[in-house]
């Protein structure tokens, strides 16, 4: 099965960057958003990275515009009725999913593939509600999806060898490098990442060290790109309570339980850059 038209649910961070990478490998691509107003600030996402990459030498002009013009905007999930297959990268609710897993599988044509870019949701109860169990796989991407190489393939106990070539050959398309792994809460890359960050919040909150001596440690200490704290203002303290909660759910095991701090700067608001305010201030 050849792969030309390629959908993408959600136009946010992940779903922008999805569908960049998409056009950019030269897919065709339907990006549906839930309104005008996310679309546009989402296609908007979608123009600034393409003139970064512009700028920093890892396109041409033309191929930004190629890429560009790859790319349909659309409110309305029917629109994707052509694609060979759609990544869902809508928010981290089940309900949610599987109402547009379910859609999917109406609007799709039989051969096309439905993949979810879930950081930790069951990818299996995604598929329940279609009748493609077999074309249901995980296709997670990092962020910023442009410049991360990784893509982790999730296979559930539906999914079949047939699906996973294509997806492999798909993820290759895209340039990016491919990791396999078990449908279970976190993957291979939260499950080990979220245990640190949540620690990080946790040495943090007990005074072992301030916020910029903790990152600095880790970012000198270990060379990676980023200190622990400003990670997880990066990825949103949001997202990583939501990873930890859902992890804890599967696992009951104290190492994903979200210490008091981080819960208690979600609800005040503090989602790290996406608001302004997280461990550092943005503003
Ligand atoms: N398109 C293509 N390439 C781009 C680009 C774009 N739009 N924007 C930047 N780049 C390239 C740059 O040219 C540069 O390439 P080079 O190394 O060959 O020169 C490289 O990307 C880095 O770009 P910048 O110089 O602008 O940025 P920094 O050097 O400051 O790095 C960063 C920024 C890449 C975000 C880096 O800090 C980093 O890697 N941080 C860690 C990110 C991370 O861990 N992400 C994963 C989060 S976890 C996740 O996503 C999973 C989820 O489930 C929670």
């Amino acid at each position: 099965m050849e792969i030309n038209q390629v959908g993408v649910v959600g136009c946010g961070l992940m779903g922008s960057g999805i569908a960049e990478v998409c056009a950019r490998a030269g897919y065709r691509v339907v990006v549906c958003e839930v309104n005008t107003e996310f679309l546009e600030k989402g296609l908007n996402r979608i123009r600034k990275s393409l003139s970064k990459a512009v700028a920093r030498g890892k396109s041409t002009q033309e191929q930004a515009d190629q890429a560009l013009a790859q790319i349909q905007g659309t409110v309305n999930l029917s629109d994707l009725a052509d694609c060979d297959l759609v990544v869902e990268a809508a928010i981290e609710n089940m309900d949610l999913k599987k109402d547009i897993f379910a859609q999917l599988d109406s609007i799709l044509p039989p051969h096309a593939i439905l993949a979810s870019n879930t950081s930790s949701l069951c990818i299996t109860e995604m598929a329940s509600v279609t009748q493609r169990g077999d074309k249901v796989l995980g296709i997670h991407f990092f962020n910023p999806v442009p410049v991360m190489p990784l893509i982790e393939f999730v296979r559930t106990i539906l999914t079949s060898d047939e699906t996973m070539d294509i997806a492999w050959q798909f993820g290759a398309s895209l340039g990016k490098t491919m990791v396999v792994a078990k449908d279970t809460p976190g993957f291979i890359v939260n499950r080990l990442l979220i245990p640190y960050l949540l620690d990080a919040v946790r040495v943090y909150e007990d005074g072992l060290a301030s916020r910029e001596d903790i990152d600095t440690a880790i970012k000198l200490g270990l060379n990676h790109p980023m200190g622990p704290l400003t990670l997880l203002d990066f990825v949103g303290l949001d997202t990583c309570l939501f990873i930890a909660d859902a992890m804890f759910d599967e696992y009951k095991d104290p190492r994903y339980a979200a210490p008091p701090l981080l819960r208690r700067m979600v609800l005040a608001g503090q989602l790290g850059r996406k608001s302004g305010q997280g461990f550092y201030d943005y503003s």
